[in-house]
């Protein structure tokens, strides 16, 4: 049983991870449109794992006998100045995620909500890979600099990326 506050803030957080998946799937578009296919498979993969993340929450207020309540969608950027500026906006709306899901944590605690804390234990561990996925690719784009190619070796490999369903 999910109280008023945690079925808003779960159907929020539900809204956020589809946000994600939109501003993910837009960096793909660019992505291919500027001619990095494995940066566009990375971010492709990257939509799919958002859209796992919000059936997830969907899927658990269900369980729960709530109402999932659909909101709109923002609409996301569509341009970017690079691929260093698509994964430093990629790491900066990780970390707004994190900040959420810590606060819905926070939340099921203040409630003594046991069921949602030991669900949203999986996105607190989730956050982690996310940020450290991001900060790795990064740290590796500034090694590159200006080096296309450099450039042309990181996306070769990131068109190795598959979607596998995260481990529940
Ligand atoms: Fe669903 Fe990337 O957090």
């Amino acid at each position: 049983m999910l109280s008023d506050k945690m079925l808003d803030m779960l159907n929020t957080q539900l809204n956020k991870e589809l946000y994600s998946a939109y501003l993910y799937l837009s960096m793909s578009a660019y992505s291919t449109y500027i001619g990095l296919k494995g940066f566009a498979n990375w971010f492709m993969v990257q939509y799919q794992e958002e859209m796992f993340h919000a059936m997830k929450i969907y899927d658990y207020i269900n369980a729960q006998g709530g109402q999932v309540k659909l909101k709109a969608i923002d609409q996301p950027p569509g341009e970017f100045e690079s691929p260093l500026d698509m994964f430093e906006k990629t790491l900066a709306h990780e970390q707004f995620i994190t900040r959420s899901i810590n606060e819905l944590v926070e939340l099921a605690i203040a409630e003594k909500d046991h069921a949602t804390s030991i669900f949203l234990q999986w996105f607190v561990t989730e956050q982690i890979e996310e940020e450290a996925n991001d900060n790795e690719i990064i740290a590796r784009l500034k090694l590159i600099g200006k080096d296309g190619n450099g450039l042309i070796m990181l996306d070769r490999e990131l068109a190795t990326r598959v979607f596998t369903p995260p481990k529940e």
